[in-house]
């Protein structure tokens, strides 16, 4: 129930001309408002007065038809509160008059395009959707610095600037784009200027708009194996084919893609950090995949979203630093290092192709959201991020090794686990014969969330096993939790 809300005025007409009196006509339009559902129990009813002056009526006839539904029991009011549709409006008297005005069942032809040939979306089945121990995705949140981050929230609502108010460069705020700028140049080794920075809604908008300005239907694109599943999407939405390519442990590898689609459109890797696997792609591999791209007229999509965590050597520094030929699209994210509501990243884009990522951006939502812009830049500037991001490493770091300890003593030799070297997550396997999506649908019955690896996989040939994540877990929950994992696996 929502009584916070205001009283939105319904859509009840009136007609002068009619031989019913007024007060009528508006108890009939209340009731079978409220018999339709259009008005929903504890919903807020517009005060008298508000309601003669939208219907141009004298105030008689509205407070007339309010006492008639009050003692009806089709409103309730409360001193001080207002009017509302009553909580305790019998269900039956509901349904009794329901079925004539119900919507009809979907029928007839109901043709649907891309849409159908999207991967069904695992990553919103209930059963690993839930916060807590191995959630992928889920920062340390009892760490962010909310008192900190509110109060420039609330200076920035209080103090908006006009110009930002009425409308945004469709490439973002030129303050947020310098402080990013700064960042990328000095800490990922992206060689980039303010003017090739677009502010997007996170990672995912970045892949999407990328995919419009770059592809066409039919465009064979490199994918790693295993992958990320919404850049897939992204490609399938998009029309193009994603050709999967195998990933060993020095990331993508090049001369397999090369055998298997030498003239693809672009290779979509996540160097740092891959994901899920969590390997780091090789000086070597990099350079290979600089000149297939260069040679070929391809294009490198680099998705660099967890790349700040490291636990074992300094951050690696970007792809994007090595390309000396504009063929690197550079994507980052602030969904992990701080959260993922904030639906805030970028692209930094080659210059000659700005102008055509500002048209596509256009036609999609025309330029992005200006408060969380303005925020962040001040929590950039002023110092907050960089230190967030060391208290954080520190934390993440200190998680990481208590959970693969914790996996070693219960798991012992049987266990392979990859990529904890970096990020918020790492990877683990399981022995040939063990399902990881029967155990992961077992395991969220029993509150424990479980990302399994086997959908990560276009092809037929597959791991099982789990992308554990650490970032939201207690420390001092991470044994019990990996007991209760160990428990779940052995029950097959
Ligand atoms: C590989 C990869 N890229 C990007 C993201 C982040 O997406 P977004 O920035 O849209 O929240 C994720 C998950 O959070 C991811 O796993």
């Amino acid at each position: 129930m929502n009584r916070a809300a205001s009283g939105i005025l319904p859509a009840i007409a009136v007609d002068r001309r009619s031989p019913t009196p007024l007060h009528k006509q508006i108890y009939d339009g209340f009731r079978s408002a409220i018999l339709r559902r259009e008005l929903r129990p504890g919903q807020r009813i517009p005060s008298s007065r508000e309601l003669a002056i939208e219907l141009r009526v004298s105030r008689f006839p509205v407070l007339n038809a309010y006492a008639q539904l009050l003692a009806e029991g089709y409103f309730e009011s409360s001193v001080g509160s207002g009017t509302f549709v009553s909580s305790a409006l019998p269900e039956q008297r509901m349904s009794v008059a329901l079925p004539r005005t119900s919507v009809n069942k979907p029928s007839g032809p109901r043709p649907v395009a891309r849409g159908s040939r999207l991967y069904p979306d695992f990553e919103n089945q209930p059963a690993i959707r839930g916060w807590g121990a191995f959630g992928v995705h889920q920062p340390a949140l009892d760490q962010f610095p909310f008192q900190l981050w509110s109060s420039l929230v609330a200076h920035h609502s209080r103090n908006p600037h006009a110009n930002a108010i009425h409308h945004i460069n469709p490439l973002g705020t030129e303050r947020f784009r310098e402080a990013i700028a700064d960042y990328l140049r000095a800490a990922r080794g992206v060689k980039c200027e303010v003017d090739q920075i677009m502010i997007v809604s996170g990672s995912q908008q970045a892949l999407d708009i990328t995919a419009r300005v770059l592809f066409d239907r039919g465009d064979p694109v490199w994918v790693e194996e295993p992958g990320y599943r919404l850049q897939r999407s992204v490609l399938t939405a998009a029309g193009c084919i994603p050709v999967p390519i195998s990933v060993d442990n020095e990331g993508m590898n090049v001369a397999a893609g090369i055998r298997a689609r030498r003239k693809a459109r672009a290779a979509f890797v996540t160097p740092s950090h891959q994901y899920p696997l969590g390997v780091t792609m090789s000086a070597s591999r990099r350079l290979q995949l600089l000149n297939w791209a260069q040679t070929v007229g391809a294009w490198i999509i680099e998705d660099d979203y967890d790349s700040e965590y490291r636990y074992e050597s300094m951050p690696i520094a970007s792809l994007h630093g090595l390309d000396v030929n504009q063929r690197v699209i550079y994507i980052g994210t602030f969904s992990k290092v701080l959260f993922p509501s904030l639906r805030l990243g970028y692209i930094v884009i080659p210059p000659d192709l700005v102008e055509r990522f500002v048209a596509v951006r256009h036609v999609m939502d025309i330029f992005p959201p200006y408060l969380y812009q303005e925020v962040l830049s001040d929590f950039i500037n002023e110092g907050h991020f960089t230190r967030h991001i060391r208290r954080m490493r520190q934390t993440y770091g200190e998680k990481r090794t208590a959970l693969v300890e914790s996996l070693k003593a219960e798991f012992g030799r049987e266990l392979e686990i990859h990529g904890a070297e970096a990020g918020m997550h790492l990877a683990m396997t399981l022995q040939d014969g063990l399902r990881d999506t029967g155990i992961a649908a077992r395991a969220g019955r029993e509150r424990l969330w479980l990302w399994p690896l086997s959908p990560s996989y276009l092809g037929e040939k597959h791991r099982n096993g789990f992308i554990l994540g650490f970032g939201s877990i207690p420390r001092d929950q991470i044994s019990a939790s990996v007991r209760h994992l160990r428990t779940i696996i052995s029950s097959k």
